[in-house]
């Protein structure tokens, strides 16, 4: 493993600790996809298995998530068995000063704004190479788009100064396709200089299911950061 990998794997594993800890006994808890909020699981599951924390169900975000919660021994819940969520904690690809995100790196963002939205507190996990001054710096937005409609979604994003590209599989020929059995475009944008009116614009394509941008969701962020040599979590 390279250092820098090594290094990134250390801030990841301390948001996630720092993110369970923050879990309360009898609360239903939003649980978030890739690699950050997978370690705010595990440790989450490590508290119940210790006795720390009692009653707590789990809402998954992902299929991916789902595999997780039940590996660490979370019990899970839907949203039809629910009427609130307490704390949702996920991951993002991209922060900006305001805390609005980009998510979706995982395929998972349309899930993952349904269950965070619904919470009423939103934590998010990042390592610091998430920050960014303005989004779309450094991450393509993911529209995640029904299969029919691939051609005029991506008329309609070019029109809106985008470039999409049909994200692709790996380890697996063809598109990737999401929880929901839909593919995803990755659409770079030179700018985006008005999130929230972005994120609307592109949802009222027709055949977009739901877009990474996360406008206005999440409360806290709690960002991995190494001082020291040492990983340490920093909040804002
Ligand atoms: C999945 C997501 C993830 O939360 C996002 O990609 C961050 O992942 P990681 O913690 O692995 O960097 O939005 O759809």
């Amino acid at each position: 493993m390279s250092q820098e990998v090594d290094v990134i794997k250390l801030m990841k594993q301390e948001v996630g600790r720092i993110a369970a800890s923050r879990v309360k006994s009898n609360s239903i808890v939003g649980l978030g996809t890739g690699s950050t909020s997978a370690y705010a699981i595990e440790y989450i599951g490590d508290r119940l298995k210790s006795g720390e924390l009692e009653n707590i169900v789990g809402v998954p975000t992902s299929f991916q998530s789902e595999v997780l919660a039940k590996k660490y021994g979370i019990p899970l819940t839907t949203l039809d068995a629910i009427d609130h969520i307490d704390l949702a904690i996920d991951g993002a690809d991209e922060v900006d000063p305001q805390k609005n995100l980009i998510k979706g790196g995982g395929a998972a963002h349309t899930r993952e704004k349904v269950v965070d939205s619904l919470a009423e507190l939103f934590i998010v996990v990042v390592d610091s190479s998430k920050l960014v001054e303005q989004l779309g710096s450094t991450f393509l937005l993911p529209v995640e788009v029904i299969p029919m409609a691939v051609a005029p979604v991506t008329r309609a994003l070019e029109q809106l100064g985008g470039k999409p590209e049909l994200r692709m599989g790996i380890k697996k020929d063809g598109p990737v396709i999401t929880d929901q059995g839909n593919f995803v475009l990755d659409v770079k944008f030179n700018q985006i200089d008005n999130p929230a009116q972005l994120e609307q614009k592109i949802n009222n394509i027709p055949g977009v299911l739901e877009n990474g941008l996360f406008v206005g969701l999440a409360d806290v962020i709690l960002v991995g950061e190494i001082e020291d040599g040492k990983p340490k979590v920093r909040e804002f």
